[in-house]
């Protein structure tokens, strides 16, 4: 298993550029399976949960070709088998997100329940409630979703009982050839469900207020081809930020959408942190001065993301004072915290609060990830720690992270894996 090997207490400086967002092209290759058309997608990152998705595709029968650093051609000409098996669903629970368009393209769909995950439970409840409120007929058998609308599926009002990413995703493809228009209030707001209506959009999809808590599909008989290019990904970005923050560093992320930042950026601000825009797309942090604790929540978009929230806590060990860090959408993001510790923190967690006490020193140790984003805590806290930490299992970081060793290598990290 990959290990990465990081030589602590070099300040990051430069310039690095942010990859396609995973968790927008993830629903963008899913939705390839509406069309019997070619769609053409840009900026798909090179990372694993993607080429598990494409993997994912081909074995419904799409054809995929990968051409050049980020552009994948997808066809999904017919659907020959119009599920997602068990294998392919536990190395990546966003394979639910081919539930919607295969039933609304082939009016059936097997697809296997994610079972637990490292971060929470994580069910799929709402999806299939809201296929069926969608004329869907959902059973479940064998650890597996059968789905069927063998005449279609009917536009309707549906209530989300709580706001659910993919959920929102999921059943924005389906309504998208439902016949008659379907509402979907408490939607997700976050930009990679604005970037999925835009390429629905470009496939001929009648889609208004994504990007709004309330969306309003009008279904069409059928979508055609299209070509879209995925927008940038904010966590990653996100990541390089406060890797800049952590080490005292002068950090410029190149290729980014700032506005997808807005609440890291004002809470890196609150920390002390200066944050500027030298020009468009791009975002700068300079963390010269001593760092202030700051309390954070993770919340829905536009709130702070939950998946920066590990990164956050990192950064907090280095802040002077008492910082208070709540998760509220998953219940168990708190993996990270044991690390932490065993690398000097002082953090104690009361239920879905983290207290984590700074300024401390904190020294290398040999470290596991349990997650992606728990892998992406460690890495920061041992670009500060004294000595070299051995980061084990990346194999969580190479599932959302392109080219991370090679991206932090760039700002003068010293970093390096080995297996
Ligand atoms: N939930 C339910 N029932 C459902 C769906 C969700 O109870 O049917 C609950 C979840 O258990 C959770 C909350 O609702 O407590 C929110 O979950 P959501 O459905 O929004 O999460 P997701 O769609 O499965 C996406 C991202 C995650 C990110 C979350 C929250 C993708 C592929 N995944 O997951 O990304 O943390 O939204 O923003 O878009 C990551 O990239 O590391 C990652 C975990």
């Amino acid at each position: 298993m990959d290990k990465f090997l990081i030589d602590g207490g070099v300040r990051l400086v430069g310039e690095v550029s942010a990859s396609g967002a995973k968790n927008a092209a993830l629903p963008a290759l899913a939705a390839c399976l509406l069309t019997s058309e070619e769609v053409l997608l840009h900026r798909v990152p090179r990372v694993r949960d993607i080429r598990t998705m494409q993997s994912l595709l081909v074995h419904t029968g799409a054809s995929l070709v990968e051409e050049g650093e980020s552009t994948v051609r997808v066809h999904a000409a017919d659907i020959v088998a119009a599920e997602a098996p068990y294998e392919v669903v536990k190395t990546m629970r966003a394979s639910s997100l081919v539930l919607g368009p295969l039933v609304a393209r082939a009016g059936k769909a097997h697809v296997s329940m994610p079972g637990g995950c490292a971060i929470g439970a994580r069910p799929i409840n709402l999806h299939m409630s809201g296929l069926e409120q969608l004329g869907a007929v959902i059973t479940q058998s064998h650890g597996y979703v059968e789905a069927s609308a063998p005449n279609g599926l009917k536009g309707t009002n549906v209530l989300f009982d709580r706001i659910t990413v993919t959920g929102t995703e999921d059943l924005m493809m389906a309504a998208v050839l439902a016949k008659g228009e379907t509402i979907l209030d408490n939607a997700a707001r976050e930009p990679e469900v604005v970037d999925l209506a835009n390429l629905l959009l470009k496939m001929g999809a009648r889609i208004t207020g994504a990007g709004t808590s309330q969306i309003k599909i009008t279904g069409v008989d059928r979508l055609h081809g299209a070509e879209h290019s995925i927008i940038p990904d904010r966590i990653e970005a996100g990541t390089f930020l406060l890797a800049g923050a952590i080490t005292g560093g002068d950090v410029t992320v190149t290729d980014c959408e700032p506005e997808h930042l807005g609440a890291l950026i004002a809470k890196l601000r609150e920390c002390g942190c200066q944050i500027t825009e030298p020009a468009s797309g791009k975002v700068r942090v300079c963390a010269s001065g001593k760092l202030r604790s700051v309390d954070m929540k993770t919340e829905e978009h536009p709130g702070f993301a939950t998946d920066l929230q590990a990164q956050f806590m990192a950064l907090m060990t280095q802040a002077e004072g008492i910082s208070f860090v709540t998760e509220t959408i998953f219940e168990n993001r708190f993996m990270h915290v044991l690390e932490l510790v065993r690398m000097g923190a002082n953090i104690r967690v009361e239920g879905r609060q983290a207290i984590i006490a700074g300024k401390v020193h904190l020294s290398s140790a040999q470290v596991i990830c349990s997650d992606l984003r728990a892998s992406a805590s460690l890495v920061l806290a041992a670009l500060v720690a004294e000595g070299t930490t051995i980061v084990d299992r990346v194999y969580h970081m190479d599932r959302g992270y392109e080219q991370i060793e090679k991206k932090l290598a760039g700002l003068g990290a010293s970093i390096r894996r080995s297996n």
